[in-house]
């Protein structure tokens, strides 16, 4: 959606925007057996970067031109295009590593099953809609998951780690879903 292009061009024009990989992300990616890897909304190209230097050759997929720009041609692994993920559908049986980190759009769920190679590897860490009632995080609540959501999203998938956990930042409480899937067979 062009909002949303307006909306994050001017977040990276303006804001900085963290360059340190999700901790979730360098711990499991080894978890994959092979090399190819799809980052899915991959803002500034934290993880990617970090993803192709590990030796993956990364589709990074944002709808951020300016994020993009932030790594577009630092790393030959890489190949950054600008998509908007309302319309993209993954190709099936493409990806040996999927991940997905701080976004959320539910219609790309059966894509990213179906794009995993048989042994691939999702990582999806996002956010969650506070477990208090009286405390409902700001923000839209359609990119808030809600409780489990994310586990029941993949249960066809081996979950060797499924989380729900609060994280503070800057004095405010941010609550996270993680999970790490396995295609069988
Ligand atoms: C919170 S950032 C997360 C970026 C990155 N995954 C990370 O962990 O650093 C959310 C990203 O989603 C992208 N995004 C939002 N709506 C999008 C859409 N419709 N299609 C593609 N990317 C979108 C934004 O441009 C932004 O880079």
């Amino acid at each position: 959606m062009l909002q949303d292009r307006l909306k994050w061009n001017e977040k990276y024009q303006s804001e900085n925007y963290p360059d340190e990989p999700a901790a979730i992300v360098k711990q499991y990616a080894n978890l994959a057996g092979g090399k190819n890897a799809l980052d899915i909304a991959a803002g500034n190209g934290r993880n990617a970067l970090f993803l192709a230097r590990q030796g993956f050759v990364v589709d990074a997929v944002d709808i951020s031109d300016t994020g993009l720009t932030q790594f577009a041609g630092k790393h030959p692994g890489i190949h950054a295009l600008c998509v908007d993920l309302d319309d993209f559908d993954i190709p099936a049986n493409r990806y040996d590593l999927i991940i997905n980190i701080k976004f959320l759009n539910r219609r790309l769920f059966p894509y990213i099953r179906e794009g995993l190679t048989p042994g691939g590897v999702l990582i999806f860490q996002t956010f969650l809609d506070s477990p208090d009632p009286g405390k409902e995080q700001p923000g839209c609540r359609d990119y808030l998951l809600r409780e489990n959501e994310l586990l029941h999203s993949f249960l066809s998938l081996k979950i060797p780690l499924y989380q729900e956990s609060e994280e503070k930042k800057n004095d405010e409480a941010a609550y996270l879903a993680t999970l790490v899937g396995i295609k069988i067979g």
